[in-house]
């Protein structure tokens, strides 16, 4: 058994863990990463990267159904799917990328040990002891550690999840499964169980999705969800809301689910009045639980909260100094960003603190967090919602553009959707946007840049954005804010545009 000393040892290899062993590399600290399964994490092996391949496929399949024959281009007959040529090709996708990360490891002399990694003592002064558990058990010893174990689908025991016909998302990512069901059942309208509708309806799949909320992807400007909702309808996807999911069942041949309103208060669920919907699969996507079980946490001072690692906001630090939480297993949004944003503010302050050479401490930045959802049309958000301004009252402008307005969507022949930017007509800062519409996730990464670095609408107005582009969205929304969008009928400048617009 050897006991090795590590300058940091990360657990978890995910867009956390590899994102933070290869900075603290790029700094020459000597770094250990243990991993019990494949580098790129859930992300790249069960979540963003094999989604998003999937989606491609879907979207391919869409655009020759819905464009091709306006296009002038004729396909004889309906365009057919082959579904398990694109899980193959999505297959692909995932083991180039993984070796990608393995390449990256290597060239950056992270040494990676394959096994669960969970700790047996020490503290910062002497460093941490870890026990990693596999093929080739080691104990391994680190001056400071960063747990980035990340999360996996929670699961409900009253849905059975039995992973044969009641599945979760990593179950319908596996590599072998290549079935497209007749009808699919998604329990939780949330950014995965919408994206897997969008995906399956494309495949030909009739879906059905159980929402318990008042509407799916809460979380989203409400005005986007009713955009989304017209595509999901004209698709003839059937959306039920308030949903109390009361129990899935495997019936042999399919699956039933037995709902009730989710008004009805809990001591009258008995009684009241039940719907039951059937359908070949199940995807249950309710949420995600924190992985930080196997750990043996108990044997220094980390608290965590149902899983979730307390850490200190301002460092990332857990309990124990010296041992630092980042990504899904720590506080907030469970994104893959917010991971490897996490990754460098723990690397620079473990670094720090270990008086490593031009290495300063950082405080976390997660204000300016954008999110996406890739349905079809896609989604992007960032800052405050519409609703938030006004509940906290905020002095706000909303400026608005549609695509159909736009030259090159007109052309790609995707003008459906908006673009909104919520702006402070005192100062001209942004203080939120959310587009649905081609590209949204791309173009909200302009609106990001310009919120992190406190530019303003005026500023954005004034950079020149190529013709014909669809970032051009950008332009014409924050000139909207001031009302002087130009390919926006009737609009006359705001007085309130605090001078910025000419
Ligand atoms: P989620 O929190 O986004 O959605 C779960 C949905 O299930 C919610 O709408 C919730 O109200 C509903 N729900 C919860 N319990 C329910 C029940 N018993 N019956 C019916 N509905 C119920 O979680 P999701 O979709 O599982 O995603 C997990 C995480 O992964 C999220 O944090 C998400 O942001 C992230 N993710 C990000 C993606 C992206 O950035 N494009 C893609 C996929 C996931």
């Amino acid at each position: 058994m050897s006991s090795e000393m590590f300058d940091v040892i990360v657990i978890g290899a995910g867009p956390g863990g590899y994102h933070a062993a290869i900075r603290a590399a790029q700094y020459d600290a000597k770094v250990a990463l243990i991993e019990k399964s494949k580098v790129g994490g859930t992300c790249l092996n069960w979540g963003c990267i094999p989604t998003k391949a999937l989606y491609s496929t879907a979207k391919l399949i869409e655009d020759l159904a819905e464009k091709a024959k306006d296009f002038g281009v004729k396909i004889t007959g309906a365009p057919q799917i082959d579904f398990a040529q694109a899980v193959e090709r999505k297959n692909k996708v995932v083991t180039e990328l993984v070796k990608g990360i393995d390449e990256l490891l290597k060239t950056a002399k992270v040494t990676v040990f394959n096994g669960v990694g969970s700790f047996v003592g020490g503290n910062k002064d002497t460093g941490f002891e870890i026990k990693i558990e596999g093929k080739n058990p080691a104990n391994i010893k680190g001056k400071r550690v960063i747990i980035a174990t990340g999360s996996e689908p929670a699961l409900i025991p009253a849905f059975n999840i039995d992973h044969k016909r009641i599945l979760t998302s990593d179950d319908i990512l596996s590599p072998n499964f290549k079935t497209v069901p007749k009808r699919l059942l998604v329990i939780g309208g949330g950014v995965i169980g919408c994206e897997f509708a969008n995906i399956f309806t494309r495949m030909g799949s009739q879906v059905i999705i159980l929402e318990y909320l008042d509407t799916i992807l809460a979380t989203e400007e409400p005005i986007v969800v009713r955009e989304l909702k017209k595509k999901f309808q004209e698709m003839k996807f059937e959306i039920y809301e308030s949903q109390n999911v009361l129990k899935v069942e495997n019936t042999g041949n399919g699956v039933k689910a037995t709902t009730c309103s989710a008004k009805i208060p809990k001591e009258q669920v008995a009684t009241a009045e039940k719907s039951y919907h059937e359908a070949d699969l199940c995807l249950v996507s309710i949420g995600r639980n924190k992985v930080s079980n196997n750990l043996n946490l108990g044997c220094l001072k980390i608290q965590n909260t149902r899983g979730q690692i307390n850490t200190n906001p301002k460092t990332l630090e857990t309990d124990e100094l010296g041992v630092y939480a980042i990504g899904d297993v720590a506080a907030g949004a469970m994104l893959a960003h917010k991971a490897s944003h996490e990754a460098d503010v723990a690397v620079f302050n473990a670094l720090a603190s270990l008086g490593f050479k031009d290495v300063k401490p950082m405080e976390p930045n997660l204000t300016v967090l954008p999110a996406t959802i890739f349905t079809s049309p896609e989604i992007g958000s960032v800052g405050l919602r519409e609703k938030a301004v006004k509940d906290k009252g905020i002095k706000a402008v909303v400026g608005r553009f549609a695509y159909a307005s736009l030259g090159k969507a007109k052309c790609t022949g995707e003008d459906q959707g908006f673009m909104m930017v919520i702006s402070d007509p005192d100062t001209d800062k942004i203080l939120g946007a959310s587009c649905i519409g081609a590209e949204a996730p791309e173009l909200i990464a302009e609106i990001s840049l310009a919120m992190r670095n406190d530019l303003t609408c005026h500023d954005i107005a004034q950079t020149i954005h190529s013709h014909p582009t669809i970032s051009e969205m950008v332009l014409e929304t924050v000139e909207d804010c001031h009302g002087t969008a130009i390919h926006k009928a009737g609009r006359r400048r705001r007085p309130s545009a605090a001078g910025k617009a000419h």
